[in-house]
């Protein structure tokens, strides 16, 4: 059966890569996707979004921009990773469409009341400002969601821009932690997974050899972005973070992980945005998502290479 999603994104190399995988997939129809302020500014965010579009030979799908800024915080950007435009490594040309029109939060509640509830999935891949604000304004949507899956945040592995947080929580906890609170159905790909999904140099060969243009793309992004986390870990490749989102959906059989309960810490300046997720259940707090801890990388980036080179 076709999957109905929503992406809210701001690519960033890692988010292009989720998305391409999921355009190029006939189990899912992407009713549109929602930029957000994150790696990059918005601006930047929503070009990135209508160039991969149009890689993807995709301008049927709509760009809709949300969020330019966090809830409440000054909004921390990440070119050191991802270069001034967000999608570095590429030669990709200048969209030749433009965004639509609605403002992306509008038309996440709309989309999302449109539809039978329990329909539409929301695969979030940044900070979640958007999501918090489209269940602030409409809270019945919450319940009518399908699920949110989302990248962010940590346990087991703590954090990559402070010791203690992840991006995408630590540029807007305010929003994470109405996301959390929302009841709605909420899975997690945390760093605890990504750090697994390593991008070494075989596997971005791998997406060169496709010889179409998104493959050579996508190995273009990944080579450029893969580099300030490898001189960060030392390891032999880059954490492939968003991609989990998209391949969890499409197949979920290749990660483990349970139901715990996760607060975001938003008060103190040393763990801000932490995920404290109760992984062991040692307290009575309700459980409110499902906390991927792992994953089959070789099955990951199979899946992903066969559905980029279904791509032009
Ligand atoms: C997350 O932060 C961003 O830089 C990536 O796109 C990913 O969503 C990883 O912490
Ligand atoms: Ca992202």
């Amino acid at each position: 059966m076709v999957q109905n999603v929503i992406f809210d994104t701001d690519p960033g190399q890692d988010d292009a890569v989720a998305i391409l995988t999921a355009l190029a997939s006939r189990e899912l129809a992407v009713l549109g996707i929602v930029t957000v302020a994150g790696n990059i500014p918005l601006a930047a965010t929503t070009r990135n979004a209508l160039k991969l579009v149009e890689l993807a030979g995709r301008t049927d799908v709509g760009v809709y921009a949300g969020a330019d800024r966090p809830l409440s915080r000054t909004l921390v950007t990440a070119e050191h990773v991802h270069g001034e435009s967000g999608l570095d490594g590429p030669e990709l040309p200048a969209p030749s469409t433009p965004p639509r029109a609605q403002h992306g939060v509008d038309f996440l509640i709309e989309t999302v009341r449109a539809h039978p509830e329990g329909t539409i999935r929301i695969m979030a891949l940044g900070p979640l400002t958007n999501v918090a604000l489209a269940i602030a304004k409409a809270p019945d949507i919450a319940a009518r969601l399908k699920d949110i899956v989302l990248m962010g945040g940590a346990y087991f592995e703590v954090g990559n821009i402070t010791p203690t947080a992840e991006f995408n929580i630590y540029v807007d906890p305010e929003a994470a932690r109405i996301v959390f609170a929302s009841g709605a159905k909420i899975t997690v790909l945390p760093l605890d997974v990504t750090h697994r999904m390593i991008s070494t140099p075989a596997r971005i060969d791998a997406f060169a050899a496709l010889s179409n243009r998104a493959g050579e793309a996508v190995a273009a992004m990944l080579r450029f972005s893969e580099a300030f986390d490898r001189r960060k870990y030392g390891w032999d490749g880059a954490p492939l973070h968003d991609p989990c989102v998209t391949a969890y959906v499409l197949a979920p059989e290749i990660f483990e992980g349970r139901s715990v309960n996760v607060e975001i810490e938003t008060g103190s300046s040393l763990t801000r945005g932490m995920t404290v997720a109760d992984y062991w259940g040692v307290t009575d707090r309700p459980k409110n998502a499902i906390w991927i801890r792992s994953g089959d990388a070789d099955a990951f980036f199979s899946l992903l290479a066969d559905r980029i080179g279904r791509l032009p």
